[in-house]
């Protein structure tokens, strides 16, 4: 049986074709499209390492049926940065220091984005660290993360309101 799904990622449009229904959207993005910046670390919504935005949305990609999801657009860590220009996002992480074996740092990066996204948790550094909750790093580079979420959520804060004015 071939079943197929169409995918948005990264602004491409994917069509993949799968041998099972089964299949998530994280061995999609890794085994098929060779897109592995996204990490698998427990493969059971734990972690947080397979964070990628859907239809703007953070989600565990290891949790999400790839067919489930026909027709969706897909953000991934390598779609981020807009040619050599790096998200504020990812320049406030290399700003804070906030990872060391770079493992989690995709899917804290995604997760921060969709966070950011969501305006629920502002500049808040407690609230940040609760919005960050479901993104484990075995480093425990927490203090940088929280600093560099923060950082980015002010300087994206004032660049949307300088666009508005
Ligand atoms: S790999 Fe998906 S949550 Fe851990
Ligand atoms: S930087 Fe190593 S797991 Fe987070």
């Amino acid at each position: 049986m071939s079943l197929s799904v169409r995918l948005i990622i990264n602004r491409v449009p994917h069509a993949v074709e799968l041998d099972d229904p089964r299949v998530t959207l994280l061995d999609l993005l890794r085994e098929r499209l060779h897109l592995t910046g996204t990490k698998k670390g427990c493969d059971r919504g734990q972690c947080g390492a397979c964070t990628v935005l859907l239809d703007g949305r953070r989600v565990n990609a290891c949790l999400a049926l790839a067919l489930s999801h026909d027709g969706a657009e897909i953000l991934t860590i390598e779609g981020l940065a807009e040619g050599d220009a790096l998200h504020p996002v990812q320049a406030a992480f290399i700003a804070h220091d906030a990872f060391q074996c770079g493992f989690c740092t995709p899917g804290q990066i995604m997760s921060a984005v969709g966070l950011i996204g969501e305006a629920e948790a502002g500049d808040d550094p407690e609230r940040v660290r609760e919005g960050m909750s479901g993104n484990l790093c075995r480093c425990a580079a927490y203090r940088g993360i929280t600093e560099a979420v923060v950082e980015a959520t002010r300087t994206m804060t004032a660049a949307a309101r300088e666009k508005a004015a």
